[in-house]
């Protein structure tokens, strides 16, 4: 399973590259509207840090627009993916950048029919919104777990992205469904490692050593 971080944030992102497990980027408008400086440079700046896909999303809600837009994220750099909302015209999209070799991340996935539908445009990545279901009642993760099904029934290519992820409980669930990737806010990403036994336990071991360091050689 690949580990992409949810944000712009480049100290996030730095802190995260530095235990060498990162695997990925994925921003959307809202991440970049909470930075400091421009969109590029931004992406250009995340692409210089981590070493995988950084997907920047379009603006556009039309055919022309997204593939212009489209063109010019992916000049910054060979990692961009393009993120294209799961919209007609953005399916269009996807499958113009997909015949010209730019990699694209739909997003903004609810239902399997929509995954289903990105995956025949020839997406490189899925995104389906976890949280934000459970946040309406209803269970994200079965979303993810109906497009494995098809996706694997039909040898479908695109990876499944698994995004709005909350809590460690999402990832674990995710990789239990065989999601590709996850992809996580910073918080998350932390709390995965942590555990309070663990440290109880580490701290208890390093008090007993303490008390017998003097004979051991
Ligand atoms: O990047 C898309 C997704 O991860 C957003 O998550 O928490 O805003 O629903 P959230």
């Amino acid at each position: 399973m690949k580990f992409f971080l949810d944000t712009a944030n480049l100290k996030e992102i730095e802190q995260a590259e530095s235990m060498g497990i990162l695997d990925g980027v994925t921003t959307n408008p809202t991440l970049i509207s909470r930075e400091e400086g421009t969109f590029k440079d931004m992406v250009l700046k995340i692409c210089q840090v981590v070493d995988g896909p950084v997907s920047a999303e379009v603006i556009s809600t039309e055919f022309d627009g997204m593939m212009a837009e489209a063109r010019d994220l992916a000049a910054l750099h060979e990692n961009v993916v393009v993120k294209i909302p799961m919209i007609i015209e953005g399916l269009k999209a996807v499958k113009a950048l997909s015949s010209e070799g730019i990699k694209t991340n739909v997003t903004l996935c609810f239902s399997p029919s929509q995954a289903l539908m990105a995956a025949k445009a020839g997406a490189t990545y899925i995104s389906p919104f976890v949280g934000r279901v459970d946040d309406i009642s209803g269970v994200g993760m079965d979303i993810i777990s109906d497009i494995r099904i098809i996706y694997d029934n039909y040898g479908f290519e695109t990876e499944i992205l698994a995004a709005s992820l909350r809590h460690p409980l999402h990832v674990v669930e995710a990789a239990l469904v065989g999601a590709d990737v996850a992809t996580l806010p910073f918080k998350v990403f932390a709390q995965l490692i942590n555990h309070p036994l663990t440290e109880i336990g580490l701290k208890n071991f390093l008090a007993d050593w303490e008390s017998v360091k003097d004979r051991v050689s």
